[in-house]
């Protein structure tokens, strides 16, 4: 029987998962694909750590290089992450005529572009299901399932380690830094967790879907990016009065006047099935003018389902192999010369619904004071609620959560209220969406 030798870069969690699926399901994989897919080599950082997975008959390398120059090696999966040495290593085995699969997503992100076309010149292929939602097939369904649609939105819970923060916080009243911890232990976080809570790995996931779904380039620096880490427990408890539940989102529109791709915690109607994907697990909601809706969910993050997206792609590389370059589905699923920049909002731009969270001082008139301003600027309210005082304290919260306007108009509305004398705190301001 044919046999792969896949060559691994990098044994971490995700590395110790993909090489001991590949072992656990051999059989299975075999039954698919018709030949054998063995894990040849590995690099490491330390040679004598604890993994996951049978190392008996791989050949352990400290040297990332010596792996991607193997004759033996067939297929180079990157799983060190960062985008300096990992863009290093992949341009290298491209070149070498290695087919390349990675779960890297700031490498897809901030340099996917300069790789397809490097992949394209060295016809050979370059996979990364596993960069974007764990082990859901977003990125096949995107660039396959959907490929009769024009899709209009992406919007997608893609950091698990952010919404098992918020679940936990959320259900168990449990502080933030502790949740933290925990998810690194569990090995949801990346080696940096600011990446997790400030926005910025969910950015980089969006950044891949956007390219996916509307055939663009990586447009990283064009991303509105927030992340979760100044959200507040009380917000988090007055969006579930009001019938909401707030999850870290990331949002692709298409729209008349552009694209709108922004990362930001987000309140969503607590009955959309959304709404309701808690802990580690990612959704991913398309929709597509001609199928509508479609709702994509699994673990986003860990070991197995991460592995389980890695070694998708080995199959894909596999099956691939067998075909001629034009035969094979494009790297984002469009034709490269089709694909083109459109134009993407400025923040200011952005139209939705708005939670704003004042803390005033418990006076006659200032609820009159806060509505009179958002009639000036024809900005219609949805809800309002104000708290009752807390003992000892003179200030209470009043919330209003308006109807759809753009980002500029309430901004002009904070800048006003936000310095009258009765409001105490700067002003919490939330996206809300309701994905009919
Ligand atoms: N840190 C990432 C997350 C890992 O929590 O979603 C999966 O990309």
């Amino acid at each position: 029987m044919k046999r792969i030798n896949i060559g691994i870069l990098g044994l971490g969690t995700v590395g110790a998962g993909s090489a001991k699926v590949l072992q656990d399901n051999q059989a299975e994989i075999q039954r698919r694909l018709g030949c054998e897919v063995v894990v040849t080599a590995a690099s490491v950082r330390d040679l004598n750590a604890d993994r996951d997975c049978d190392c008996s008959s791989i050949d352990m390398l400290t040297d990332p290089f010596a792996v991607i120059e193997r004759d033996d090696v067939d297929i180079v999966v990157e799983l060190i992450g960062g985008d300096s040495l990992a863009k290093e290593l992949v341009m290298q085995a491209m070149s070498n005529g290695k087919h390349v699969v990675t779960a890297n997503k700031a490498l897809v992100a901030m340099h996917g572009d300069e790789l397809f076309a490097h992949a394209q010149a060295h016809q050979v292929a370059f996979c990364f299901e596993a960069a974007v939602a764990g082990g859901i097939s977003i990125i096949k369904a995107l660039r396959e399932g959907l490929a009769g649609n024009q899709i209009e939105l992406i919007a997608g819970i893609i950091n698990g380690t952010g919404n098992f923060i918020l679940t936990e916080m959320r259900d168990k009243g449990r502080d933030f830094d502790d949740v933290l911890k925990e998810a690194q232990t569990l090995g949801y976080a990346e080696a940096d967790p600011t990446f997790d809570v400030e926005g910025i790995d969910a950015a980089h996931k969006l950044t891949i879907l956007a390219a996916l779904g509307f055939g663009i380039p990586m447009a990283f620096d064009k991303l509105i990016i927030e992340g979760i880490s100044d959200l507040e427990l009380k917000d988090v408890d007055f969006a579930g009065e009001l019938g909401y539940r707030i999850k870290h989102l990331g949002i692709a529109k298409a729209t008349d006047a552009g694209l709108e791709l922004r990362v930001h915690p987000t309140l969503i109607p607590s009955k959309r099935l959304i709404a309701n994907v808690d802990g580690v697990m990612n959704a991913v909601l398309v929709k597509g003018n001609a199928v509508g809706n479609t709702l994509h969910y699994g673990a986003g993050a860990g070991a197995l389902p991460t592995a389980s997206a890695v070694v998708a792609d080995i199959c894909d590389v596999v099956r691939a192999m067998s075909l001629d370059v034009s035969q094979r589905v494009p790297y984002t699923g469009f034709q490269a010369s089709q694909v083109v920049e459109r134009a993407i909002k400025l923040p200011e731009q952005i139209e939705c619904a708005f939670y704003l969270r004042f803390e005033v001082a418990d006076v006659p008139g200032v609820m009159s004071k806060l509505s009179a301003e958002f009639a000036q600027r024809e900005i219609s309210i949805e809800a309002i609620k104000q708290t009752e005082p807390e003992p000892g304290q003179e200030s209470v919260s009043v919330i209003f959560i308006t109807q759809i306007t753009t980002e500029a108009s309430v901004n002009e509305v904070l800048s006003t209220l936000g310095a009258l004398p009765e409001v105490s705190a700067p002003v919490v301001k939330l996206r809300v969406e309701h994905f009919h």
